[in-house]
C-alpha cells in the first residue's frame, strides 16, 4: 500500500511474496496463541454479503471478536444495495462508520468500486473472479501438515472458478506447480494464468484429470455449480472430474486433499475421500479464522 491509502486485501497477485508469507506466519502464530494480544480494541469491521455464507462469516466474525473488535453483518437484501444504491456511495458512508470492510460479491468490478470509494481498508471475502482468503488458508494449511508449498505439485481438479484463479495466483506467489485439469470449456482465467506464468509461475493446463494427479502433492476440488451459476448442464461435463480413490491412488503416497466448502457429496468429492485420512478440510475451514485474523492485523495497522 502507498503512504496515507488503506491497506487493502483484495487478491493474492497485488502483494509482493514477502509480505504474503508474513500474514501466513501471522496466522500461525495467532493459531499458536503467540499473537498480538487484542490489537483490534474499538474497531468495527463491516461485512456485506451478497451471497451466502458459513465459514466467511463466521471466521471474521469470530476473529475479528477475539482481537477485540466488532463486527456489522450487512446483506444485499437488508440495505439499500438491495434498492439501488451504488457502492461507491455505500463505501463512502460506511468509512464513515467503521474502520474496515470485508466483501463478498459477485463482479469483481464491484469489489474494485469499493476499494476505489472506500476510505478504510477493503477485503476481498469472495468475488466470480478469486477467493483470496480461502487460498491464503489453503496453503498454510498445506504449510502446516508438509512444510513449504515451493517445489510441491498441486493438482486442481474440476472448474475453472474463482478459486482456483486464486490457486492460480498463489502457485506463482509461493513457488509451487499447479496442474489445472478442467473440461475445455471451463478453463480457468486466461488473465490469472498469464500473470502467473509471467511472474515465473508454472501453470499447466490440461483436460485428464488422472494426468493433472499423477504424483501430485495435494490435490484441490471444489463445487461444479458456484454461487450465481445455473448452468446445470455442467454437471455431466464434470462427471469425470469426481475427486475418489481412484484419483487419489494416482497422487503421492502423502498427497493431501483439499475442498474450500461447501462440498457436495457424490459429486466433485466422494465421502470416502473428504472423510479420509489424506483430507485436510476441516484444517482449511479452521485457518479461514486464523490467517483472516491476520489479514485484518495486517489491514488495520
Ligand atoms: N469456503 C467458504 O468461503 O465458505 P462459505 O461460503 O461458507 O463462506
Ligand atoms: N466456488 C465456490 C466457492 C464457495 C466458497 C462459489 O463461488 O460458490
Amino acid at each position: 500500500a502507498k503512504p496515507g491509502l488503506p491497506r487493502h486485501f483484495l487478491d493474492i497477485d497485488r502483494f509482493e511474496p514477502e509480505t504474503l508469507r508474513g500474514l501466513i506466519d501471522l496466522g500461525k502464530a495467532y493459531k499458536a496463541g503467540r499473537g498480538p494480544d487484542r490489537p483490534l480494541v474499538g474497531k468495527i469491521l463491516a461485512m456485506v454479503f451478497e451471497k451466502p455464507s458459513t465459514r466467511t462469516r463466521v471466521s471474521f466474525e469470530a476473529g475479528m471478536k477475539q482481537l477485540g473488535g466488532d463486527v456489522v453483518a450487512l446483506t444485499r437484501a437488508d440495505t439499500q444495495l438491495g434498492r439501488g444504491e451504488t457502492i461507491a456511495d455505500t463505501a463512502r458512508v460506511l468509512s464513515r462508520f467503521v474502520n474496515a470492510i470485508m466483501i463478498r460479491t459477485d463482479s469483481p468490478a464491484k469489489l474494485d468500486d469499493l476499494a476505489r470509494y472506500a476510505t478504510v481498508p477493503v477485503i476481498n471475502g469472495l468475488t466470480d473472479d478469486s477467493h483470496p482468503c480461502q487460498v491464503m488458508a489453503d496453503v498454510m494449511t498445506y504449510e502446516e501438515h508438509r512444510g513449504t508449498l515451493a517445489g510441491k505439485v498441486v493438482a486442481w481438479v474440476g472448474d475453472g472458478n474463482n478459486v482456483a484463479a486464486s490457486w492460480i495466483h498463489a502457485s506463482a506467489q509461493f513457488g509451487c506447480t499447479l496442474r489445472v485439469a478442467a473440461p475445455a470449456p471451463l478453463m480457468p482465467s486466461a488473465k490469472a494464468v498469464a500473470w502467473a506464468r509471467q511472474r515465473g509461475g508454472r501453470v499447466d493446463l490440461m483436460t485428464d484429470p488422472a494426468v493433472a494427479v499423477e504424483g501430485a502433492d495435494l490435490v484441490v476440488t471444489d463445487t461444479w455449480l458456484s454461487m450465481g451459476c445455473r448452468d446445470e448442464s455442467r454437471a455431466s461435463l464434470l462427471a469425470p472430474y469426481q475427486v475418489n480413490d481412484a484419483l487419489m491412488a494416482r497422487a503421492a503416497a502423502d498427497a493431501l486433499f483439499m475442498h474450500c466448502l461447501p462440498a457436495h457429496r457424490g459429486e466433485e468429492v466422494t465421502d470416502s475421500v473428504m472423510d479420509g485420512p489424506r483430507s485436510v478440510v476441516w484444517d482449511e475451514a479452521e485457518n479461514r479464522m486464523h490467517v483472516q485474523k491476520a489479514i485484518l492485523t495486517w489491514c488495520l495497522s
